[in-house]
Formats: C-alpha cells, sequence, structure tokens
C-alpha cells in the first residue's frame, strides 16, 4: 500500500497551502522509501529532520493565517495539529534509535492523519480564507514572513479587521454590517449579541 501520493481530493484551492502540502506529502514519501530500503541510519534519519521541518512550517503557516483572520474554528483545528505534533514528539526518538516498528506505526498514522486533515479540516479553513480574502479584498498571506518560535508556534500576527458582509438581521429586522468574530457571525447594531448566519461556502 502507498501512504502518501497527493491528489486533487486533497486540494485546499489556496495556493501557497497547496504547495506546502504536496512539499509535505513529497518529503513523507521519501522518509517512507529510506524506510522501506532499509537505508542507513543517519539517511533516515536526515529525512526524518526534512519530514520534521515541514510539518512544523506547515502548522505554523497555517495557524498563523487562522489567527490573523480570526477564524471561528481556529482552535479545533489547532488540536489536530497538537495531536500530530504529540504523536511526532512521542515517535521521532525511537525512529532516531532504528526502531522500524516505530517508524511503520508512526507513517501508518500520519498517512490517515493527513489524507483526513487535508480534506475536511483544512477545506474548511480554505472556504474560510477564500471568503475572507473576498470581503477584504485582500490577500490572507501578506506579511508572513516565515518560521516558528522554539516552541514550534508561529510569531503572533498583527491584528487586521474582522471580515465584514452584509445580510439580513433577525434582531433588527433589516439588512446590517455583520463581522465574523471567533465564535460567530456578530451583527454589528446588536454589538456583543451572536447571530446565526450561514457563511458564504463556495
Ligand atoms: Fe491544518
Amino acid at each position: 500500500m502507498r501512504h502518501f501520493r497527493w491528489s486533487q481530493e486533497n486540494e485546499v484551492f489556496l495556493g501557497q497551502i497547496d504547495a506546502e502540502h504536496r512539499d509535505l506529502y513529497r518529503v513523507a514519501e521519501e522518509f517512507e522509501q529510506a524506510i522501506k530500503d532499509n537505508a542507513p541510519l543517519a539517511q533516515r534519519k536526515a529525512h526524518l529532520d526534512s519530514l520534521v521541518a515541514h510539518m512544523q512550517d506547515y502548522f505554523c503557516h497555517e495557524e498563523w493565517i487562522m489567527q490573523s483572520t480570526s477564524y471561528p474554528s481556529y482552535g479545533w483545528h489547532k488540536q489536530q495539529h497538537e495531536t500530530a505534533r504529540r504523536r511526532l514528539k512521542l515517535f521521532a526518538p525511537l525512529i532516531e534509535n532504528g526502531e522500524d516498528e516505530a517508524a511503520d506505526l508512526f507513517l501508518e498514522f500520519l498517512s490517515g492523519w493527513l489524507e483526513d486533515h487535508t480534506s475536511v479540516t483544512d477545506r474548511m479553513m480554505g472556504a474560510y480564507v477564500r471568503n475572507y480574502e473576498r470581503a477584504n479584498g485582500s490577500s490572507a498571506f501578506a506579511g508572513w514572513t516565515g518560521g516558528a518560535d522554539a516552541a514550534g508556534s508561529p510569531a503572533p500576527p498583527e491584528p487586521r479587521p474582522c471580515p465584514k458582509t452584509v445580510q439580513f438581521c433577525k434582531t433588527c429586522g433589516e439588512q446590517t454590517t455583520h463581522e465574523m468574530r471567533p465564535g460567530g457571525v456578530v451583527c454589528v447594531k446588536c454589538v456583543g449579541r451572536s447571530v446565526s448566519a450561514e457563511l458564504d461556502r463556495d
């Protein structure tokens, strides 16, 4: 069974994120091949280091974008990243010690996790970010300088305006401006009061 093959099923329709995903799939496949070939330990470790770096960069970039665009499901999405981070932290030392069973288990986990995460969780983020860019007329990627701090977290983003839409407010009984804030869409005329609204999904 081939574990890692990026396809259109994994596309999230954000050019930079899709490019990072394709890279991540590629380095994961190279790591898997090194394990299958029983490559020298130093070579396997180099592939693992590359995989770790790609995962950290990819998580950081997404988390930065979600924070900077006030993505309402940021916490839920980040929890999934944390699950992968914890698994990586647990397995990396074992893999570095040459324990092939640990490498197999980790690769099995990562292939399933990547499939589920990119095709559902990242796609939802992609739809929101595209809406954000349409509503604000600006790229959500502007301002990203890359990199993570020592703990693997992205540098906090500069605050940006909340995405705005004009829609019918049941409380006001008229078309009003709404802001997407963490936790929901808020009518600016009923400040502090959350109202349900359908996001403009693609
Ligand atoms: Fe993600």
